[in-house]
């Protein structure tokens, strides 16, 4: 069990004016920012992130909303910080998020869903170096 994981405030919430609400919670919630940047995501670069989904029916929708406007990226350090990240934001559809997650709060659709949370200590590794250095990361 590793003590990072890695997020994205994604489009809809940054357009939304969330970024600074969730950023917040996420202090709140007792996680200390590693690394935080804002980014844009190119088409490319949105399709390699979640190449994971390639076959999946919703993936160009993906690929174009994730690369559809400006994301802030960070790695975040909690005990046990993947899953209790991941209980944090709630389920992929904000439908059916449990109250006061995150995704329910400021989440608009299955697709648009406001941020997005490691699934693994794994992918928290990859995910957290397709942003950052190690010299960005403290
Ligand atoms: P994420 O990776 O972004 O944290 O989301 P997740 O684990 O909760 O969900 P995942 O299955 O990994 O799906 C990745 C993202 O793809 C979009 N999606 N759209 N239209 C759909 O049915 C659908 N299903 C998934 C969402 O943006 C989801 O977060
Ligand atoms: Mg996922």
């Amino acid at each position: 069990m590793s003590n990072r994981t890695f997020t994205m405030i994604k489009p809809d919430a940054m357009k939304n004016g969330h970024a600074g609400a969730i950023i917040d919670r996420i202090i709140k919630e007792g996680y200390k920012i590693v690394a935080l940047k804002q980014t844009k995501l190119s088409p490319e670069k949105a399709g390699e992130f979640y190449a994971i989904h390639k076959e999946r029916p919703f993936y160009g929708e993906l690929v174009e909303f994730m690369s559809s406007g400006v994301i802030i990226a960070a790695i975040l350090e909690k005990d046990n910080a993947v899953a209790s990240f991941r209980d944090l934001i709630g389920a992929t559809n904000p439908a059916n998020a449990a109250e006061g997650t995150i995704r329910k709060l400021y989440a608009t659709s299955v697709g648009e869903n406001a941020v997005h949370g490691s699934d693994s200590d794994e992918n928290a590794k990859i995910e957290g170096s397709f942003f950052f250095s190690g010299l960005e990361q403290f």
